[in-house]
């Protein structure tokens, strides 16, 4: 996994706190997250999907076994022509609200694809620095940090720096 333990804390409030219907992570890497991902949203009833160009990660043994984490992984280059239409597609049909986990290795590049198809009030969660500078937060959307509340809260003292944004209902396209 290449999150800091205490980003662990800020999901599992951020699963509390947010009702979801789906969970996009875009770059599965060694798979750590996407165990830690699946399972939250294998105990909570939420779809969860990982996509990556390569696949580092053995689906066949252990957790991810268990709860079957091979049939949320997507082999698919998301910056390649069929890769935008495939996810966009999932985007499009998956149960709402939908979040989305920009950690792919090009912040800006997935951001500016992906991050305008989030609906009023969803949620892209990503690195702070990718969405806090202006030209980052009106690469396509406007966003504006979740208010944390008492449990996203908890975890501040040890916060790495990764956050959640959301969409707010009031925003528009900013191109
Ligand atoms: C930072 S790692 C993901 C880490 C993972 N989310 C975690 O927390 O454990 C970035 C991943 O993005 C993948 N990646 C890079 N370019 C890609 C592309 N064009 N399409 C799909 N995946 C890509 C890499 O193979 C790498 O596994």
């Amino acid at each position: 996994m290449t999150q800091a333990w205490s980003d662990l804390c800020l999901w599992e409030a951020f699963f509390n706190e947010r009702r979801l219907g789906t969970l996009i992570e875009l770059g599965t890497g060694a798979g750590g997250m996407a165990l830690f991902l699946g399972l939250q949203c294998h105990q909570r009833g939420i779809q969860f999907y990982t996509f990556d160009h390569q696949q580092h990660f053995d689906f066949s043994r252990g957790l991810a076994q268990l709860i079957n984490l091979h049939a949320s992984f997507r082999h698919v280059d998301i910056f390649s022509e069929a890769g935008i239409e495939y996810i966009s597609g999932v985007m499009e049909d998956c149960p709402r609200p939908l979040a989305v986990f920009f950690d792919n290795g090009n912040k800006r590049r997935e951001w500016s694809l992906f991050a305008a198809r989030l609906r009023a009030g969803e949620s892209g969660m990503s690195s702070t620095p990718i969405v806090t500078g202006a030209s980052w937060v009106c690469v396509k959307i406007q966003v504006q940090r979740i208010a944390p509340g008492a449990a996203m809260r908890a975890c501040q003292p040890s916060f790495s720096g990764h956050g959640p944004w959301m969409r707010p209902s009031a925003a528009k396209a900013c191109r």
